[in-house]
């Protein structure tokens, strides 16, 4: 044993609620105290009591979170790894199938579009990650429509405009941007990739797009933005915290690391009902704890309820001056769903908006981005209020000419997030890399079919959105699940020896 180090068997003797010991990369943390208060339960601490938790810690906690959390006279030391009995792993046939797809994944030249991402990615990531990742509220019907949305606008394209020289270079707040789409911010990237959102902050870097920064990045904040090289822009995602003073912190902190825009995440007071994160968590034997059994936290609810608790339903109009006060960073408000609620944005003076139903997540039957984008640009447009503040939609948007019919439509640019994050499980910063670029290629394309040399020049006279605008008409993606749980009607029988 190398001197002053604790044991394995140190460790192991603290494996209970009376007294429980972990360790998290190499180091024994004393949290017995700690497990009532821990957000995501008690039981899954109890799990690896006495032992090793790095796996299952690090996704779901950011490297700092022990400094930040936990008091330092609960901090034991470091522990010598060799004395620790490593568990033999049961044999798991589901996870040996997997590991034989990542074997046969194909070649990432294959991915010709965003979709063949998602394809891969439901093949070779592990369950817990793609049910957090895929999931959306109830029947995900918002989530579908979402995408199905954009298949109601048609294009008006110009022809015979000189194409030979197409720039889709923008601005977004002030930032220079190669293409008129943001990363944006997405929870728990090392449930996808060892590496997490560092792999975005790269690829964000080398096609010159923004990356907004999520509040529940599995990385710590600092280790996002020292990824960041030259003169890269990020921006914040913000869960507000019920104490103001740790959200004064978050903010004013990310000013001082230079971020460029505060994005205040507006629709989520609670996060909504995932049920494929939910189901998925149940099987997990050991976190499937139901809320009677002592512990605050269901942990059935999946792994989204589990990182959420901290954020403050009680979050309205009122605040928005605070945060104003506290930061000169340009404010946006992420997840508006209609045109009203815009319309107040800019008399409260915020800089942008993002309208968004949260990647279909929060509430079901929440309108796609897009619908709600038809709205309101001509609203602002008959006030003269179009260059007050900057429109981006997020949500579905998986090809150029999705983001083309928004920049139609008068969005500054659009946001994507589980793409990336289904080509980063799946390849890896090659993967964001690759996505990124197909999207370039679709865009320069797709301006040359359309008629249009620069973004300035999109406007709305080249989209047909009547078949948007017109209600809905009763035409709703399908309820997949009720699909499979409705007894189909039978037709009255003939006889059997009947020739049908
Ligand atoms: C979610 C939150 C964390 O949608 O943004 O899961």
């Amino acid at each position: 044993m190398s001197k002053g180090k604790l044991t394995g068997a140190d460790v192991a003797q603290h494996n209970s609620r009376e007294s429980c010991w972990v360790i998290v990369h190499g180091k024994a943390y004393d949290v017995t105290e700690f497990l009532p208060e821990h957000p995501g339960g008690q039981k899954i601490i109890l799990k690896y009591a006495g032992k090793d938790a790095t796996e299952e810690f690090d996704p779901i906690h950011p490297p700092d979170t022990l400094d930040k959390y936990l008091d330092s006279s609960k901090h034991l030391g470091a522990v010598d790894m060799a004395t620790v009995e490593v568990e033999e792993k049961a044999h798991d046939p589901e996870e040996a199938a997997r590991q034989e797809r990542i074997k046969n994944m194909p070649p990432l030249a294959a991915c010709y579009n965003l979709m063949d991402f998602e394809t891969v990615a439901r093949s070779v990531m592990k369950n817990t990650a793609w049910a957090y990742y895929s999931s959306g509220a109830d029947d995900e019907i918002t989530m579908r429509e979402n995408h199905s949305a954009f298949h109601k606008i048609w294009f008006r394209p110009r022809i015979l405009v000189d194409v030979e020289n197409v720039d889709f270079t923008t601005t977004m707040l002030g930032t220079p941007v190669s293409i008129p789409f943001y990363v944006t911010a997405t929870a728990l990237g090392k449930l996808g990739n060892p590496e997490g959102e560092v792999v975005l902050t790269r690829a964000a870097h080398d096609h010159n797009v923004v990356q907004m920064i999520p509040t529940l990045a599995s990385c710590s904040f600092d280790e996002i933005v020292d990824a960041k090289r030259g003169d890269q822009v990020q921006w914040l995602q913000l869960y507000v915290n019920k104490d103001r003073a740790i959200t004064q912190r978050i903010i004013e902190h990310a000013e001082k690391r230079g971020c460029k825009g505060l994005f205040i995440t507006v629709d989520a007071p609670q996060l909504g009902r995932r049920e494929k994160d939910m189901r998925s968590k149940f099987s997990d034997a050991g976190s499937s704890v139901q809320a009677s059994d002592g512990d605050s936290v269901d942990r059935s609810q999946g792994a989204a309820r589990a990182i959420s608790s901290f954020i403050d339903p009680s979050l309205s109009w009122k605040d928005i001056p605070w945060f104003q006060s506290v930061t000169k960073m340009p404010i946006v408000l992420k997840g508006v769903q209609c045109v009203e609620d815009v319309l107040r944005a800019v008399e409260m003076g915020v800089q942008g908006v993002v309208l968004s139903n949260h990647g279909g997540r929060q509430l079901e039957f929440a309108r796609s981005a897009v619908e709600v984008l038809a709205e309101v640009m001509p609203v602002l447009r008959a006030r003269g209020w179009e260059n007050k503040i900057e429109i981006y939609i997020d949500g579905g948007i998986r090809r150029a000419t999705d983001m083309l019919k928004a920049l139609c439509l008068g969005a500054k640019g659009v946001g994507i997030g589980r793409p990336f994050l289904y080509a980063m499980s799946s390849y890896g910063q090659a993967g964001v890399d690759r996505a990124m670029q197909l999207l370039k290629d679709e865009m320069e394309m797709n301006m040359r079919l359309i008629g249009a040399t620069k973004i300035s020049e999109l406007n709305s006279s080249m989209v047909d959105v009547r078949g948007l605008t017109g209600g809905h008409n009763g035409v709703v993606p399908q309820d997949t699940l009720s699909l499979r749980a409705y007894d189909p009607l039978q037709a009255p029988r003939f006889n059997e020896k009947a020739k049908l």
